[in-house]
């Protein structure tokens, strides 16, 4: 993780939850899980959008080139229903891909339950960012987070 304020990036995907019909669970499980494990100091920006195709890709390429973020985090739409984008977008802004990220997300979360194997998550970096997709659950955060998240600052620090 860098020396000064690490930025990450916390980016709910749902078009329910930024239309304001729910209450967004996933990005505060995501701050709060981070707040847990992180021994630095770091500055979380939140963002709760729809699954909208160039709405999400110009998040996460603002959220890289422009904030800076050495990690972002997303929350939901990696299903299998038509306006599940998120892992088609994260593969469109990444100049390379790290698909044992959502390999081993998916082992752990099948353990959990058998629909794990619906969620398309996948991981990959954008010049020195890192880019994780977590389902939209707010319970599988943590159960994703705690299997990859040992292998993350290391990842960063690899690509400074
Ligand atoms: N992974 C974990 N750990 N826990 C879950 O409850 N739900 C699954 C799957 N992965 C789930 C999970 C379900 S039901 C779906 S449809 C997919 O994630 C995709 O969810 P998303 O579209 O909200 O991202």
């Amino acid at each position: 993780m860098p020396e000064s304020l690490a930025k990450i990036g916390i980016v709910t995907v749902s078009d329910r939850a930024s239309r304001g019909d729910y209450e967004d669970r996933g990005g505060p499980a995501i701050r709060q899980y981070l707040e847990e494990v992180l021994t630095s100091p770091w500055d979380g920006i939140a963002k709760v959008i729809p699954d909208e195709r160039d709405v999400l890709a110009q998040t996460l390429i603002g959220l890289c080139d422009d904030v800076g973020c050495c990690l972002i985090i997303t929350t939901g739409g990696t299903g299998p229903a038509k306006r599940d984008l998120t892992p088609d977008v994260t593969e469109q802004v990444c100049d390379r891909m790290m698909p044992g990220f959502g390999e081993l997300m998916r082992k752990v979360s099948l353990e959990q339950v058998p629909t794990a194997i619906l969620s398309r998550q996948t991981a990959g970096l954008r010049g020195t960012s890192l880019i994780v997709n977590l389902p939209g659950q707010p319970k599988a955060i943590a159960e994703c987070l705690d299997a990859v998240f040992p292998a993350i600052p290391y990842c960063i620090d690899l690509m400074e």
